[in-house]
């Protein structure tokens, strides 16, 4: 199969193209999805092929607006209404009951759906031209780092799906924060940009999921995940960074820092100043890195706002290889 890679100026294309029941994949401000109308089963199939993804981890409904959102959850509390108003559209999906039309496929069995409303202008004209809600999981190819370039997702997808809308690189930079609302207090199952804190604004009280995946309560966490293709570990200080590059001569390292620790080596990439950047370059800087160096260095952020979510992602890319104190 082709792939074209797409602008805004084939949004119309891209609409018949997801009502025919083929794979497009889109920009959004967290990362690239690639999407499937909801309610076609053997579209959504599509993708978890397209991925190599387990059947068991359940997709994310995109939709455009409210009434999208009533189109796929069956009950949609005060609480709900509110966390949509207040970021949305936004990096927040939300788990509620699922409507019957929402076929098992995206839920993978499950009887709540995921739903968001991305904050990409192109992508939000897609939804409302395609008009049914478009699950659609990150665009990448399944473990691998998700995709906040179109490039990124050529590289994983070429050839596997029939377009790509570019949209220019993903403002926020990892996915969204999945907060289940289906249980008493809430549950913040991934943290993302929306984060614990900026949620405590608008509820009384939210619990962060922690400890080990037994069942299906957000099966993506069990799986591995951001994986660059060569060994990567978080580091504590510049101190632990030079000793590891000095004990490893024959090896390229790459770091990956915000600026006033990227300086001191000058080989990987500079993230930015600040959490922000960080996260919003975290993800093409991981692609970049392992085409070109042996080992990648990931400077470890301090805990808190953003800096628990881009250390969710990363302990996971480095399969939780720390070095320094
Ligand atoms: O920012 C994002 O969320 C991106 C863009 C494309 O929107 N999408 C994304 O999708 O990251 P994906 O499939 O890579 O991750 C979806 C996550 C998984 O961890 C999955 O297990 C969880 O959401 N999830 C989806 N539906 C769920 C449900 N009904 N119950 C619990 N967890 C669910
Ligand atoms: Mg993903």
């Amino acid at each position: 199969m082709k792939t074209i890679l797409a602008s805004k100026n084939d949004i119309d294309a891209a609409a018949d193209l997801l009502k025919q029941g083929e794979l497009v994949a889109f920009p959004t401000e967290t990362v690239y999805g690639l999407g499937a109308v909801s309610t076609d089963v053997d579209a959504v199939k599509k993708i978890f092929i397209a991925k190599g993804r387990p059947s068991d981890n359940p997709l994310i409904v995109h939709v455009a607006d409210m009434d999208g959102v009533r189109s796929v959850a069956s009950v949609v509390d005060d609480r709900a209404e509110l966390l949509f108003s207040r970021f949305s559209p936004g990096p927040l999906t939300l788990i509620l009951p699922k409507r019957p039309e929402v076929p098992y496929e995206v839920t993978a069995g499950l009887e709540t759906v995921g739903v968001r409303i991305p904050d990409h202008p192109v992508t939000l004209e897609l939804l409302k031209k395609v008009g049914i809600g478009v699950a659609a999981p990150s665009a990448n190819t399944s473990s691998r780092v998700s995709p906040s370039r179109a490039m990124d997702v050529l590289e994983d997808m070429d050839g596997k799906i029939p377009m790509i809308i570019d949209g220019g690189n993903c403002r926020v930079g990892i996915e969204s924060t999945v907060l289940d609302l289906t249980k008493e207090v809430p549950v913040i199952l991934r943290p993302g940009a929306i984060t614990e804190e900026m949620l405590l604004e608008v509820l009384p009280e939210v619990k962060t999921f922690k400890g080990e995946i037994k069942v299906a309560e957000a099966p993506g966490m069990k799986y591995k995940h951001y994986a660059p293709t060569v060994p990567c570990y978080l580091v504590k200080s510049t101190a632990a960074a030079h000793d590891f590059i000095a004990a490893h001569p024959d090896s390229e390292v790459a770091v990956l820092a915000r600026t006033k620790f990227f300086e001191e080596f000058g080989k990987g990439v500079d993230l930015g100043a600040d959490l922000i950047e960080f996260e919003r370059n975290i993800y093409s800087a991981l692609r970049d890195s392992e085409k070109n160096f042996d080992v990648i260095l990931i400077e470890y952020p301090e805990e808190q706002g953003v800096g628990k979510s881009i250390l969710n992602r990363i302990i996971k890319s480095s399969a939780g290889k720390i070095i320094g104190d």
